[in-house]
């Protein structure tokens, strides 16, 4: 593997180019004007003069609120998605693919009544420049073509590249060892940005220098393209804004809670399971009272489990099923034993009104059940806002007294149900919300 570093290099401004307009002969234009091209070097070109050649100018009216509506029409008609926005900043994906503000579209260096849209193919561009070039002067040059963006984490702009051809844009050190002996695993150099931002450093953006030339570079054709430079959005780390992951991650919270049964071997982390009772207990309640219990049911776990199957192939017994039809019924109690943590919530009255008639005592006790049914699915949507898998099942509920007597709690202690706790299988993913707001 050798190294990208070139020796030495030389910066060479292109001045004298004309204001281009839509049809302009750009080639011939760099051709007159820098003459002096020579096989190896690599030609800058700011993506603005392109836009102007190839048309990709709007008119925009005098008025500031209609120059910025039409602004944002063609910053949404340039995008292909939204990743972040603040105040009157937008980061898109732009149709090339291209992560940056606003699509690209831009007001500096075109007349006050315009605003310029990027190149519609900016790799093509730089192939057809090539080309022309190669007819023009003879000269086998590579193309970078250039626009200025603002780098996540960093202050300031630098010049990027958006179209090339002609050169290997990435330099990939992966397997290569340095002078110490360490392999660089994940060094890839993007050499064709490093280019469009020394270029900058001769080109500016007051003096109308939109073309500068590197001189001195060892330049490898490998067929590459800027394209090449875009990462997949889905595969970085940061492909929302964080108010957007907020967002998303807000409107999926209850979306990600769904009944796991199979769990994987990894164990569940206590914290984790310890948080989400934390959020569950922040459910609503009557009367400001906290009238949940989760119990993390560990050492007796198997005796509570062989207790309740008991019970439940006696009620069974009783009810006339066969012994297949119970051993299969009983079957489905399984899910507790195979879990990897299991939590029993119970519901505690304490704080709860008493009343003389049985019309306001049932409501009362309706009110702390239902409060009971929002905890634990306050637990449940905790559990999967951290990727855990839970079920909650109804069993401890039909054997409240046996269920007490083996966790020795107190009496007043109703369980309802337990809450199976472990990895998925398979990564949580947010369902599709339903349909079925009544409104009357
Ligand atoms: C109070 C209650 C008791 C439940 N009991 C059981 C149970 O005993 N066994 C079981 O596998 N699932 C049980 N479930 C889970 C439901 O079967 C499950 O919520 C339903 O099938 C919908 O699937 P989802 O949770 O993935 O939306 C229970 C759910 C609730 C709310």
């Amino acid at each position: 593997m050798t190294d990208h570093a070139a020796a030495a290099l030389e910066l060479l401004p292109v001045p004298g180019l004309p204001e281009f307009r839509p049809g302009d002969d750009l080639a011939g234009a760099i051709a007159k004007a820098a003459a002096w091209l020579r096989d190896g070097d690599v030609l800058v070109v700011t993506s603005k003069i392109l836009s102007k050649v190839e048309g990709r100018l709007v008119r925009v009216p005098a008025d500031p609120g209609e120059r910025d509506r039409i602004r944002r029409e063609h910053v949404d008609a340039e995008s292909v998605r939204v990743l972040a926005r603040k105040m009157r900043t937008l980061i898109t994906e732009n149709k090339l693919g291209i992560v940056q503000a606003a699509s690209g579209v831009d007001a500096s260096n075109v007349a006050g009544d315009e605003i310029a849209l990027l190149p519609v193919d900016p790799d093509g561009s730089a192939a057809s420049l090539r080309g022309a070039l190669k007819d023009l002067l003879g000269v086998e040059v590579a193309v970078v073509i250039t626009d200025t963006m603002g780098r996540a984490w960093r202050m300031g702009q630098t010049d990027a590249a958006i179209g090339a051809s002609g050169i290997r844009v990435l330099h990939d050190y992966a397997g290569a060892v340095d002078e110490h002996g360490n392999e660089l695993a994940v060094t890839m150099v993007a050499i064709a940005d490093e280019i469009a931002a020394a270029a900058d450093l001769v080109k500016g953006k007051l003096d109308s220098v939109p073309v500068a030339v590197l001189r001195g570079f060892e330049v490898v054709d490998d067929g590459s393209t800027a394209r090449d430079l875009n990462r997949p959005v889905e595969e970085d780390l940061f492909s929302l804004g964080t108010e957007e992951a907020l967002a998303q991650g807000r409107a999926q919270a209850v979306l990600m809670r769904r009944s796991v049964r199979f769990y994987s071997d990894e164990p569940v982390d206590l914290a984790v399971v310890r948080r989400a009772v934390g959020a569950a207990l922040t459910a609503p309640a009557p009367h400001h009272t906290k009238p949940l219990r989760f119990v993390l049911v560990r050492e007796k776990r198997l005796e509570l489990l062989q207790a309740m199957r008991s019970q439940w192939e006696t009620d069974l017994r009783a009810d006339g099923f066969t012994p297949e039809q119970i051993a299969r019924r009983v079957r489905r109690g399984d899910l507790l034993v195979e879990a990897p943590e299991i939590v029993v919530p119970f519901l505690v009255r304490d704080g709860s009104h008493a009343y003389p008639d049985d019309r306001r005592s049932d409501a009362e006790k309706t009110m702390f059940t239902v409060a009971g049914g929002a905890a634990v699915q306050g637990l449940l949507v905790a559990l999967a806002a951290e990727g855990l898998g839970s079920c909650w099942v109804s069993s401890t509920i039909f054997c409240a007294d046996l269920v007490r007597s083996v966790l020795g709690v107190p009496g007043d202690w109703e369980p309802l149900g337990a809450v199976a706790i472990g990895h998925p299988t398979e990564p949580l993913t947010p369902r599709e919300p339903l349909e079925g707001l009544i409104e009357l």
